[in-house]
């Protein structure tokens, strides 16, 4: 009896702390994170090395230009609030004939979801100043073919 109170007392704190732990990483993100999802059986393009702090901080780019929870047809994600990976949503791997999908899997595929956010500013970007080291060639982000 005592030794079953004593586990329900070290679930509850052991509980506390993991719900500490996933708030306090909120704040926590790597620098740079190499993105390489986990829904592509097979990678066709190297894994990219994405720096994050770089395009929050010195870049200046707000946090809901990239991360979105959608309510009613708006974003209602601020601050703070827990994020979830880009292929927890967007989790259609497919990877050919990707303009050919009927427009629903198109909002749900993973590839076209990075490429429209990344690419889509970067070629915004060179457009207004060609001088600008927003990569938009595939190789710049994806150094090497496969992996
Ligand atoms: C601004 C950076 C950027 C550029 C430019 C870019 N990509 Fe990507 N691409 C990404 C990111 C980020 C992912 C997501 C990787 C993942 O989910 O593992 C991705 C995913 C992919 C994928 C699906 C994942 C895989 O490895 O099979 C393919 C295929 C791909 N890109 C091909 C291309 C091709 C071809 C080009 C040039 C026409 C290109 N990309 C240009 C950033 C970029
Ligand atoms: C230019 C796009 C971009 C901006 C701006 C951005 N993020 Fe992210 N963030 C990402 C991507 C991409 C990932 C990786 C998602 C994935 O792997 O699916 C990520 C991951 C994260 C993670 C999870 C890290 C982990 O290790 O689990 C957190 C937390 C986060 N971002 C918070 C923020 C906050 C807070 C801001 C604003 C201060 C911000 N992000 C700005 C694109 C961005
Ligand atoms: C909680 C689920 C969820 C997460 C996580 C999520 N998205 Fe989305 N995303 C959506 C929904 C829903 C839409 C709106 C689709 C529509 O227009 O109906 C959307 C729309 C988009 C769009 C605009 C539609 C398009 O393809 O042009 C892009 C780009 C996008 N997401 C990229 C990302 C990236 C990059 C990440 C990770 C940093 C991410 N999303 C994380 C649910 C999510
Ligand atoms: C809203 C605009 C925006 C989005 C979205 C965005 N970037 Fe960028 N990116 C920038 C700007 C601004 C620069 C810096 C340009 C300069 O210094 O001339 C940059 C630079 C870069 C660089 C080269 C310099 C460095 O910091 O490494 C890489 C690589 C890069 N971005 C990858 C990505 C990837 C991958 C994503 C998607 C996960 C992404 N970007 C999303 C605006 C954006």
């Amino acid at each position: 009896m005592e030794s079953k109170k004593g586990f329900l007392v070290m679930l509850a704190i052991s509980l506390v702390f993991v719900t500490w732990g996933i708030v306090v990483k909120a704040g926590d993100v790597p620098d740079v994170i190499t993105i390489k999802s986990s829904i592509y059986e097979k990678h066709r393009k190297s894994p990219v090395e994405f720096t994050h702090k770089k395009h929050a901080e010195d870049y200046k780019i707000a946090c809901t230009e990239c991360h979105h929870v959608y309510k009613d047809g708006k974003n209602v994600w601020k601050e703070g609030d827990p994020v979830q990976k880009c292929e927890e949503c967007h989790n259609d791997p497919t990877t050919k004939g990707l303009k050919k999908l009927p427009p629903e899997q198109q909002k749900r595929n993973l590839e076209l979801a990075f490429h429209n956010n990344c690419v889509g500013c970067h070629k915004k970007l060179k457009k207004e100043n060609k001088d600008t080291k927003a990569p938009t060639t595939c190789k710049q982000c994806h150094p090497k073919k496969k992996k």
